[in-house]
């Protein structure tokens, strides 16, 4: 008999554009990855502006923005972590460092107070005018007013911009400054939990006043508030981005860790858990057990410790590709398993291995193994356009982006030239240089033997691309757009309502723009 098509409409958008239950069952035995498929419109009451980005990856971890930055050397320190919070997200400091430098890393994002200045620039009583013009001109300061220390950061005064002048150039600091009596300040243990209120109350309460100092018992300068700071802070929070912040308004931030094992191939304990301590004392929000192959015992044995030893911390851990490696690590105690194996732009993992899954396949198997087992899991890797986000948060409670990141000014590295262009520096964990520098033990090989082991991911370069600000503001415009025409004010409706299509190379081609000379990116 011939195959006749259904004519109601409803009939007709269930056949052809299906479910992910529907869709990825009907495609077992065909693994698929973003670019393999389309998802359908539907109906719509929300405008994208309405899209709410919330996401809760564990007890205690929720994210306005569900976008975390991989653990690499090349992607994520303090600076990429505190953007990431900045704008709703989650940094993950890498630990291809000394254990001592993550804890300052990890220490800069939990100080990083957004509108508090800690290291605010000071004067000496004894400098003359004429030394702080030049200091201005120098460094190209956009403002004039100083506060006045001792040698031991005693505050003594506060030099008012009216006075730094060119005809008082030859008059010493100390002639020109308010004296310490008549300089408003406030106490560093004063601004309780949400310092930017109490400072915009300050404000508010001192007509004309434009710098709140901050000082300690000892009457030490420990930071400045500006107004115009604090303006415009009250000003964003109208706005949809929200940092991501802890109980006591610190930025959130997570740190990543290896399986660290000692000479008789058993997890070294001592190391591993005396570490994760040191981070939590300081404040650690999420630790990440990130290695390329998660479903191993190594791995299990890290998170079983950490668990038993910090009952609420959030643990995320990966990465694995299968039901199994999902169950595995929920079992061990983990919150958040992290998923891909091969996708990420530098990886190699696929062609020197043989092994790994497309990414969307890989989402979907591990999707539903995690809802079984009550964790969430993130998309790492392969993320390469804000689509590809609206794609894998069908299926995944965040997204792990590198490649994305690598190219802002805040990730670690020099700016080289090459041509006229600047590019950063951009390479793979499981690459020979960074196993070289210690990430060695992430794709299961020794720190000294790595140069003779196969690399398992290349060095690369990334144009330099806009600060994270900017570039997370496009892709969580994309998202947007996504949601809206899938009618999802949540990423939970997301997940929900999403219908998959599976397109063809030609299919592909038409989804970019084709045919036409292109004169401006769609970013420009
Ligand atoms: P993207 O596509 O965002 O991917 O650049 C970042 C993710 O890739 C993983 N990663 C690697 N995988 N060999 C691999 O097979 C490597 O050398 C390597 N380095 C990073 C990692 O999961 C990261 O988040």
């Amino acid at each position: 008999m011939e195959p006749t098509a259904p004519h109601l409409p409803g009939e007709l958008d269930r056949l052809f554009y299906r479910p992910a239950d529907e869709f990825f069952v009907s495609h077992s035995g065909l693994s698929l990855t973003y670019d393999d498929v389309s998802l359908a419109t539907l109906y719509s009451e929300i405008l994208p502006r309405d899209a709410n980005f919330e996401t809760a990856l564990a007890p205690g971890l929720s994210l306005h923005l569900p976008v975390v930055s991989a653990d690499m050397d090349t992607v994520t320190e303090s600076r990429m972590a505190i953007a990431l919070a900045l704008n709703g997200g989650l940094g993950l400091i890498h630990y291809n460092m000394p254990p001592r430098q993550q804890l300052s890393e990890l220490t800069r994002v939990k100080n990083h107070v957004h509108g508090l200045i800690r290291e605010p620039i000071k004067v000496a009583p004894d400098q003359l005018i004429g030394d702080i013009l030049e200091l201005i001109d120098e460094k190209k300061f956009s403002f004039s007013t100083f506060p006045v220390v001792d040698a031991s950061g005693v505050l003594l005064g506060l030099l008012p911009g009216h006075c730094v002048r060119p005809r008082f150039a030859p008059r010493a600091v100390i002639e020109a400054m308010v004296p310490r009596a008549s300089v408003l300040t406030i106490r560093e243990d004063e601004l309780g939990d949400n310092p930017i209120a109490r400072a915009d109350r300050f404000f508010t309460e001192h007509i004309g006043i434009h710098k709140l100092l901050v000082v300690d018992s000892e009457d030490r300068l420990r930071g400045l508030f500006t107004l115009s700071d604090i303006e415009r802070i009250t000003q964003e929070r109208l706005l949809q981005t929200k940092p991501a912040r802890d109980g006591k308004f610190r930025l959130l931030c997570g740190a990543a860790v290896g399986a660290p094992r000692e000479a008789s191939g058993e997890i070294d304990r001592k190391t591993l858990l005396g570490h994760v301590e040191a981070m939590v004392e300081r404040g650690l929000d999420a630790v990440a057990v990130s290695t390329a192959h998660g479903h191993t015992r190594g791995v299990g044995d890290s998170v079983r410790l950490i668990r038993d030893a910090f009952p609420s911390l959030p643990i995320i851990a990966g990465n694995v590709t299968s039901a199994a490696g999902v169950e595995f690590l929920a079992g061990c105690g983990a919150n958040t398993v992290k998923v891909g194996q091969g996708p990420g732009s530098i990886c190699t993992t696929r062609v020197v291995a043989g092994v790994g899954i497309p990414q969307l396949t890989a989402l979907y198997v591990c999707s539903k193994a995690a809802a079984h087992c009550g964790v969430t899991i993130l998309a790492d890797g392969g993320i390469a356009k804000s689509g590809d986000i609206v794609k894998a948060l069908t299926l995944a409670h965040a997204v792990v982006c590198g490649s994305l990141l690598a190219g802002c000014p805040e990730a670690p590295g020099q700016i080289m030239e090459i041509n006229g262009k600047f590019y950063k520096q951009y390479r793979g964990m499981g690459s020979h240089a960074a196993m070289k520098a210690g990430s060695a033990a992430r794709y299961g090989h020794a720190k000294d033997t790595a140069r003779k082991s196969a690399a398992e991911g290349v060095e690369a370069l990334k144009e330099v691309s806009a600060p994270a600000d900017a570039v997370l503001a496009q892709l969580a415009g994309g998202l947007q757009s996504g949601m809206g025409y899938l009618g999802s004010p949540t990423l939970e409706s997301l997940r929900k309502n999403a219908r998959f299509t599976r397109i063809t190379a030609a299919g592909l081609k038409e989804s970019a723009p084709h045919d036409i000379i292109e004169v401006k990116t769609g970013n420009e």
